[in-house]
């Protein structure tokens, strides 16, 4: 059912609960998401996006239950990734000659889905929209996350409708940011960024500047996805803006794989280096198998600087590294430092490769890494301390 946010905007999203990972399973979600779709009955009546696909009929028949589908006036969709877009066919089917205001990348993308003919109005920045009372402004924002996104400014009530844009994959039944555990909301909110948005950071700091220069009153910012930021909306904001520069906090994580607990002893001994040498950094372990691969990817965008460990096995590195070396490449770091290390038997050539693939990644080397030959012993493992100590040195 919905859920009235202010006098003339009701919520009638779905909240997901059991959703556990995104985007197949590129993305877990350990706390779920939501959908967020919003309804505005002023002298004339706007949808704001839809819902997912698995949900399209329960949307459909909860926004029923908060106006006579006839009645709806115009469909803004301001992102068509099928999360959002996925109820538009039920929909749709029901009103099938309403106006979709959308970007013209937008009505692309919903032809390639869906494969309608529907009543389709491409909008750009500065477009309006007169709702009567109110007034809604679109703001294309191409590329956070796809070519088609847009955001939606209401006047009179200073909404900010942002999609994907300040979103968090979490759910909640409160809805807004006072009532719900800010630390779990900023979590995701950051997780959410790191995984989504990372390699877009050049366009949501322009984007985001640009919309700061237009001067807006902002009473509330509306996402696609998690809470609503009503307490404080500019919070966010700002900390985009940081997150968005090559964002670092002054941690170092130490990343492995292992098979025979070698890579592991390994990692175990250059963290302790490295709270040896400055005991004012956060060191985290992390293993590559156990620990979940995008907690991994939150930890990376908040290090200065990480390690990758693997053992040399068939000439190169474990599965589980291959995976996370890739996603690192993908999401486009900025100004983070890195070094590679392991045990191998013979050929040693994780190492290396490892190294080849962060330079890939405009990683920048700190060196050449270390490596051991079979189980480390003592003097070895010492030598791993003594390599920690030097990394922090050399940042
Ligand atoms: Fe929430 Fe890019 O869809």
């Amino acid at each position: 059912m919905g859920k009235q946010i202010t006098p003339k905007v009701t919520w009638v999203g779905k909240i997901d609960w059991e959703l556990k990972s995104f985007h197949g399973d590129e993305l877990s979600t350990h706390k779920g998401s939501s959908y967020n779709s919003y309804l505005i009955k002023d002298e004339k009546t706007a949808l704001i996006d839809t819902s997912w696909i698995p949900y399209d009929k329960e949307f459909v028949a909860n926004l029923k239950q908060e106006i006579d589908l006839n009645k709806i006036d115009y469909v803004i969709m301001q992102h068509n990734e099928c999360d959002h877009s996925g109820a538009l066919v039920e929909l749709m089917r029901e009103i099938p000659d309403v106006p979709i205001y959308c970007t013209a990348k937008g009505e692309a993308i919903i032809r390639g889905h869906y494969h309608k003919d529907w009543n389709f109005v491409n909008v750009k920045t500065g477009d309006t929209l007169d709702l009567g009372t109110t007034k809604l402004t679109f703001i294309e924002a191409p590329m956070l996350h796809w070519p088609d996104t847009m955001f939606t400014y209401m006047s009179e009530e200073n909404i900010l409708f942002s999609n994907d844009g300040f979103g968090q994959h979490y759910a909640t039944e409160s809805l807004f940011n006072d009532a719900v555990d800010s630390s779990e909301v900023y979590t995701e909110a950051m997780k959410y960024y790191c995984n989504i948005l990372n390699p877009f950071s050049p366009m949501a700091l322009k984007k985001i500047k640009e919309i700061l220069a237009m001067n807006l009153p902002l009473d509330m910012i509306c996402p696609s996805h998690g809470i609503i930021w009503k307490e404080n909306p500019s919070q966010i904001v700002e900390k985009y803006l940081q997150w968005a520069d090559s964002y670092q906090e002054n941690q170092i994580t130490v990343i492995y794989d292992t098979m025979w607990q070698s890579t592991r002893l390994m990692a175990q001994a250059i963290a302790k280096g490295i709270q040896d040498a400055d005991n004012s950094v956060t060191v985290k372990i992390m293993n590559a198998v156990k620990d979940d691969k995008n907690d991994i990817l939150t930890e990376i965008f908040k290090s200065k600087a990480f390690l990758i460990g693997s053992p040399t096995i068939n000439n190169g590195y474990s599965f589980a590294i291959a995976g996370l070396l890739e996603m690192i490449k993908g999401l486009k770091f900025k100004k983070k430092k890195a070094a590679a290390f392991g045990s191998y038997g013979w050929s040693g050539d994780a190492n290396k490769l490892i190294t080849e693939k962060l330079q890939e990644a405009k990683i920048e080397i700190v060196n050449e890494g270390i490596r051991k030959l079979w189980v480390p012993d003592q003097s070895m493992l010492e030598e791993c301390r003594q390599y920690g100590r030097e990394f922090v040195k050399s940042l």
